[in-house]
């Protein structure tokens, strides 16, 4: 079977790709590389031994969406593309509206007039409001986001549930991420966020590569077990693992279901700092400062219905995650511009 992703030369896209080709499905890639590089395509198929057929272009273009699905048997959609970054959606929020839902809603209009109705949905613990008990399940309260991004994400999946209400053949799975890091182990494909990054472990491996100075914490006062925020971190293989699952799921089932995919377990920045220095033999430096405007405690998952229902489960540990990181950092300083 043919996969069509969306946003595949992404950070997770093509850490997706490489696992998709690994399990045997057909890649066809649409991305516009406003957030990333060709060549992580050009390493997935190194890494791989394998093809994949990329289209230059985005996701909003009618157009362009009917030619691939001319050109390809499509059996199942995973719909990465999309802007993420929290900070930027508070300042331009049209640009995330846009392309965020538009892209979504064009998607779906063509896989309705070719009748392919298999899709994915890259969907955030950002959905979840910020009052629910830890761990966070499937049922725990969502809404009230506070930031343009985090709505995006939340409608998409009111638009998406919605329609698999109204249509009984749309098979829809929404994936709710919590912190993906880590990189494949061969180094070869990582994170590589364009100007100063918004997220912890990017952030990290860029002090310990000598591109920034020293890591801001933001905040040591929340209540947690050091002070600083705690997070469900996630190895991005065991991430994309979960997609390969979510693809055979939606293959099988229809109507519209949502799964956490997260280890359960939270840890905060400071042991992170340590696991990152433990795992790579490093001294970060690090200086606490105040704290991020939006950002809350504590924030974890409870996997149970992906291990119950789709049969995924993480397997990678906070080390892996840490060497894969700093791994990818060290022979990527530059990222893929280099
Ligand atoms: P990324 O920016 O690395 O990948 C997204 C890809 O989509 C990029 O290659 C970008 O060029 C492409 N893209 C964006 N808009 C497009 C459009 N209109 N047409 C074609 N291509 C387009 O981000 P990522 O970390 O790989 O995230 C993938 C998805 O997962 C996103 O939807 C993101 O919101 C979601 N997500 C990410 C995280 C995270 O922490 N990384 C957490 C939760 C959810
Ligand atoms: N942090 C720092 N210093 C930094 C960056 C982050 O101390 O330079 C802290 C944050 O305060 C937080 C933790 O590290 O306590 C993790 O922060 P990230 O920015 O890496 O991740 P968030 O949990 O804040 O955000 C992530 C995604 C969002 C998504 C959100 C909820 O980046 O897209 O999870 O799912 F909306």
């Amino acid at each position: 079977m043919n996969v069509l992703v969306t946003g595949g030369a992404g950070y997770i896209g093509s850490h997706t790709c490489v696992e998709l080709l690994e399990s045997g499905y057909g890649v066809v890639v649409i991305d516009n590389l406003c957030n990333s590089n060709a060549e992580s395509l050009n390493r997935v198929q190194k890494l791989t031994g394998k093809t994949l057929k990329f289209y230059e272009g985005d996701v909003r273009d009618e157009a362009l969406l009917r030619k691939i699905f001319a050109e390809n048997e499509i059996g199942c959609v995973i719909h990465f593309a999309g802007l993420k970054a929290v900070g930027e959606s508070v300042a331009i929020p049209w640009k995330y509206y846009d392309n965020n839902l538009n892209s979504t809603l064009v998607l779906t209009k063509v896989m309705e007039e070719v009748g392919m109705k298999n899709i994915i949905f890259s969907s955030s613990a950002t959905v979840y409001t910020a009052d629910n008990e830890m761990p966070l399940r499937e049922t725990s309260r969502t809404g009230g986001c506070t930031n343009p991004y985090g709505w995006t994400k939340y409608m998409t999946e009111q638009i998406l549930s919605g329609m698999a209400f109204a249509d009984k053949e749309w098979g829809i799975v929404l994936l709710r991420y919590f912190n993906p890091i880590g990189a494949h182990e061969s180094g070869d494909i990582g994170e590589d966020p364009r100007g100063i990054p918004n997220n912890l472990m990017p952030y990290i491996t860029q002090v310990a590569v000598g591109r920034r100075e020293f890591l801001s914490v933001y905040g040591n006062d929340y209540d947690t077990h050091d002070g600083t925020g705690v997070r469900d971190y996630i190895h991005v293989v065991d991430l994309a693992k979960g997609h390969v699952a979510a693809v055979k799921y939606v293959d099988e089932h229809k109507g519209c279901e949502v799964f956490n995919l997260g280890t359960g377990t939270g840890y905060s920045v400071l042991d992170m700092v340590k696991a990152f220095n433990e795992a790579n033999g490093l001294e970060l430096p690090y200086k606490i400062v105040d704290r991020r405007p939006g950002d809350i405690a504590t924030c974890y998952a409870d996997p149970a219905k992906s291990a119950e229902v789709l049969g995924w489960k993480a397997e990678k540990n906070l080390m892996d995650m840490c060497r894969d990181s700093w791994n990818w950092q060290r022979k990527n300083p530059a990222g893929y511009g280099k």
